[in-house]
């Protein structure tokens, strides 16, 4: 899809994006790039930055990285002081560095748990923090929490996930009351089934036959997201067109999370309805004629 924005919208910004370096982080900080930020990735393995950062310098967009470990407060105020060396500032914070599996809770150990909860919810607060100072002295600092829609209601074998992705959202709320006075504005993505991604892969392993099929049919628009379509989002949400969005979480999901079984099939809505009427318009309550 050729993107809506202006090519420039984000020109003069400069962005770090967690986990940027693979699946949607790195189609995040493409979309970035590719709409006029400078862009500094992080994440844990040396060989990945360097290769998603070729591959962003190849679409001639200015990119650098930072290796380190969001659990790691010292790692993320590097990664920070990373951004801010190489190009004089901070204005565009993507929290996008995430663990999964499945799991069921009763054989989750407490460290898997926590390790969840450390790389996503501990992770977000550590970069957000250590990432203050300078979205502050953007004059325009935004922050994007990327989330999801497991903790809408319940997911099953998603206990962790589920509550560390509830706490991000928490704190996206928390930190958009806490620094608006800061001028800087902070939100959430929350994506559901997007095609190709390793959530996918973890959450529907082997999807592409009746997984696939399964998931899918749980969209109402009738197909999976692409990655691109949680980047242009967070475009938006960086863009002047968010100005006065903040504290939201917006869901990209094609309405996935909203998704119940038909009880009545869509055929016979009507017939069944009007027989309902007919017998509730012969007999009211207490059994009075109507
Ligand atoms: C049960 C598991 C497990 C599994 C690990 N653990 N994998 N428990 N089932 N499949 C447990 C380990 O046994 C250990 O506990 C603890 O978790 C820490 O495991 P480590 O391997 O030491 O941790 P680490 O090397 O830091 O790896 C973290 C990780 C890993 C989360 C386990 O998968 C990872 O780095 N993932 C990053 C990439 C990723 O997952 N991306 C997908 C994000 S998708 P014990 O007790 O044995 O010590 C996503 C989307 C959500 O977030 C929404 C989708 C719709």
């Amino acid at each position: 899809m050729a993107s809506p924005f202006r090519p420039d919208v984000l020109k003069g910004k400069v962005a770090l994006v967690t986990g940027g370096g693979s699946g949607i982080g790195f189609e995040i900080t493409r979309q970035l790039g590719l709409h006029g930020a400078k862009v500094v990735i992080s994440g844990r393995r040396k060989e990945v930055l360097e290769n998603a950062t070729a591959s962003l310098r190849n679409e001639g967009i200015d990119a650098s990285f930072v290796q380190g470990d969001v659990r790691k407060y010292e790692s993320c105020e590097a990664m920070v002081a990373g951004a801010v060396k190489q190009y004089g500032r901070l204005d565009i914070l993507v929290n996008c560095a995430a663990g999964n599996f499945l799991a069921l809770p009763e054989e989750l150990s407490s460290n898997g748990f926590r390790t969840v909860l450390e790389i996503d919810t501990l992770g977000t607060f550590n970069v957000s923090r250590a990432a203050f100072a300078a979205l502050r002295d953007s004059g325009a600092g935004r922050v994007i929490n990327i989330s999801a829609t497991l903790h809408h209601g319940a997911t099953w074998f998603q206990a962790h996930a589920s509550a560390a992705k509830a706490a991000i959202d928490s704190l996206t709320r928390s930190l958009a009351l806490e620094w608006g006075s800061f001028g800087i504005r902070v939100n959430g993505v929350a994506p559901g089934p997007i095609r190709g991604t390793a959530g996918m892969e973890k959450l529907a392993p082997g999807a592409g036959g009746a997984l696939n099929d399964a998931a899918v049919a749980r969209i109402p628009l009738g197909h999976m997201g692409e990655k691109e379509d949680i980047a242009l989002a967070c475009v938006y949400l960086s863009s002047p067109a968010g100005r006065f969005v903040s504290g939201h979480t917006m869901v990209v999901d094609g309405a996935e999370s909203l998704h119940k079984e038909q009880i009545v099939p869509r055929a016979m809505v009507s017939s069944v309805s009007r027989g309902v009427e007919g017998k509730s318009r012969k007999v009211g309550i207490g059994g009075s004629k109507l």
